[in-house]
This record gives C-alpha cells, sequence and structure tokens, in this order.
C-alpha cells in the first residue's frame, strides 16, 4: 500500500522544500494543499481518514507546514480535534522548518554544553517561528532564556506565549539594533541567532571571546551572515572562547531530524509530532551516533 502524506500549507503556494524532503524520506505520494486553514480543514482530514482501514491507516500521514507558525498551531489542533477513535492519522506539524530546525539548533548546542539547566541562553530576533521553538526548548530544558526582539509589544506577546507553551524561564529585551546586542548577552553561556537571512545581528566585538559564551550557534545561512565570525560551515568550530555552529552545521542535522520525523510518520497512525516529540526523536539520532566531548565551564 502507498505511504500517502497529506501536506496542509497555511501558506498559499505548499512549499516545495518540505514536499522534496517528504519524498527523500520516503513518502511514495505527497498531496499538497495550499491555503488551508483551521477552519476549512475538515474535510480534508475526513479524506484522509476515511479511505482506508483502521490497520492500514499507518499508511497515511498529515504534514502541517507554512510560513505561519501560529496558524500551523491552529490548524495541527483542528486536525487532531477532527479525529477520533482509532480512525486517525499521524500528524507533523514544522511551519517554516520551526520545530525541526529549533529542535536540531538546541540539541547542538545541548550536546555542547552538557546540559542547559541553570545556564543563561540569549535566543537573538527570537521572535520568529524558528526562535520561538528554540527559545521554548531551552526553557522547558531548564535554561534561563533571554529572547530579543526590535519591538516591545512584540517581545512581551512572544515571550507571554512562549511560557504559555512551554514554560520555564524566558523573559525578552528589546534589542533596536545590533549595536546594541552586547549589552544583552551579560554572562550567557548560549547565544543562538534566529534572525532572518541574509541579516547580520550579532557583530564580532559584541561576542568574541566575552568569557562566559561557551557555545554559538547562526541559523542564518543567506550573507552577510547572523553572527559575524561564524563560518555557515562550523559544526562544533573553535571560535574565541566558544564553540560556533553555522546554519550548515545545524542544517544537516536538521535534515537528519525532518526526515526521521517524516519516517516516523507512516510507523503507526497516532503520532503527534511537535515541538517535544521531535525533540525526543533527535535525541534519539544523537545517541545512535557517538558524540564529541561537551566544553568544560570557563575555569
Ligand atoms: N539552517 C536551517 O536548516 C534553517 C531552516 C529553517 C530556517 N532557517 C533560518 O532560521 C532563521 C530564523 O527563521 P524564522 O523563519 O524564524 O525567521 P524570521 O521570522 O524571518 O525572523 C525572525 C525575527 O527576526 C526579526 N527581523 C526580521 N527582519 C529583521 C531585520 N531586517 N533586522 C533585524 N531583525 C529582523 C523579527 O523580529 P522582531 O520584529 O521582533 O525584531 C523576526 O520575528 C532564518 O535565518 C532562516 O533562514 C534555517
Amino acid at each position: 500500500m502507498k505511504k500517502l502524506l497529506v501536506h496542509l500549507d497555511t501558506s498559499s503556494a505548499p512549499s516545495v522544500f518540505d514536499r522534496v524532503v517528504a519524498y527523500d524520506a520516503g513518502a511514495d505520494e505527497v498531496l499538497s494543499y495550499g491555503g488551508v486553514t483551521a477552519d476549512s480543514v475538515r474535510d480534508l482530514v475526513h479524506g484522509a481518514m476515511f479511505t482506508r482501514g483502521p490497520k492500514d491507516l499507518h499508511n497515511t500521514a498529515i504534514f502541517i507546514g507554512g510560513a505561519d507558525m501560529t496558524a500551523g498551531e491552529r490548524l495541527l489542533a483542528a486536525v487532531q480535534k477532527t479525529m477520533f477513535g482509532p480512525l486517525r492519522v499521524s500528524v507533523m506539524l514544522d511551519s517554516n522548518g520551526s520545530n525541526t530546525t529549533a529542535v536540531a539548533a538546541v540539541a547542538k548546542l545541548a550536546q555542547t554544553i552538557g546540559n542547559v539547566k541553570g545556564k543563561r541562553a540569549v535566543v537573538v530576533a527570537g521572535t520568529g517561528p524558528v526562535g520561538t521553538r528554540a527559545a521554548g526548548l531551552l526553557a522547558r530544558d531548564g535554561a534561563l532564556v533571554t529572547i530579543t526582539s526590535r519591538h516591545s509589544d512584540e517581545a512581551k506577546h512572544v515571550c507571554d506565549a512562549i511560557k504559555a507553551r512551554f514554560g520555564g524561564d524566558v523573559d525578552a529585551t528589546v534589542v533596536p539594533d545590533p549595536s546594541r546586542v552586547a549589552d544583552t548577552l551579560g554572562n550567557a553561556e548560549l547565544l543562538l541567532n534566529a534572525g532572518p537571512a541574509g541579516v547580520q545581528l550579532v557583530p564580532r566585538d559584541a561576542w568574541m571571546n566575552r568569557h562566559s559564551l561557551r557555545v554559538v550557534a547562526d541559523l542564518n545561512a543567506v550573507p552577510p551572515l547572523g553572527i559575524e565570525g561564524v563560518d555557515v560551515t562550523d559544526a562544533g568550530t573553535d571560535r574565541g572562547n566558544a564553540k560556533a555552529f553555522g546554519a550548515l552545521g545545524v542544517g544537516n542535522f536538521k535534515m537528519k531530524v525532518h526526515k526521521r520525523c517524516i519516517a516516523k510518520l507512516f510507523e503507526r497512525n497516532d503520532l503527534v509530532l511537535d515541538a517535544e516529540s521531535i525533540s525526543d526523536i533527535a535525541r534519539e539520532l544523537v545517541q545512535s551516533v557517538p558524540q564529541a566531548s561537551s566544553v568544560p565551564p570557563p575555569g
């Protein structure tokens, strides 16, 4: 029986990236729908639920993508509400690559530092889909997280949403331009840039050789890169006092996580893959390969 991935995208044009990865991860067909909203999704979900018997339903799965994380979360809730009893298919949320990218980035940070609990972490431009998920996962694991934003209203709104969704210790600070980011780093041990493609947000002087920093990661792959002095291919590279990860250094693992998640969707019919469960899958992947030892704290 064919493995069918029903791709529900909240953006008008379904993501090419998500379609390609789905095929590479083992889907036989990807049925993509664009402009899907929580109000319009019920009949699409019925089409997935009612076509195959319960014992075959693990061959159908739903993937939710699109540029808007909040719309994706609403869609996930609507999809789950529509399914009942054994008539369900597995579903994964990854709006804008937010969950898989954030999970991969946090895994690299945590793997390098050992344990993030009680450590200060700054997520620069942490109000986008990737930054909010990364901040939430770090907070859930006990890090003391600060997200930055250019706007105080947005910073507060997103910070409240992260705390409501993940719990933990998160605050927000306004950084109107890159010349002010150093003030925010303080004694942070972890630094993640989650700003948009092609915008440098952390100048070299703000972070390089800062005594407290042990690991930095930049998710922007498009020059100028987000953290000056971190190369796009860095993968645990020594930069100043810290280990550095560039967008490709994180992205390679993100692709592994994304593909593994798609494959898992077809193993059973009741999986719900969101940030936490995707994080568990990443942990399994990390444990399946030998890792380099973590960086000791500054002495
Ligand atoms: N490596 C990978 O595998 C991978 C996969 C997916 C995404 N990514 C990358 O991950 C990063 C984050 O993605 P995203 O979709 O979450 O980002 P995003 O929503 O485009 O941007 C994140 C935040 O950056 C701030 N921002 C926007 N334009 C700005 C500008 N011109 N100057 C300063 N700040 C600006 C905004 O926050 P405020 O308005 O609150 O300041 C925005 O909420 C991107 O660089 C993306 O390319 C990497």
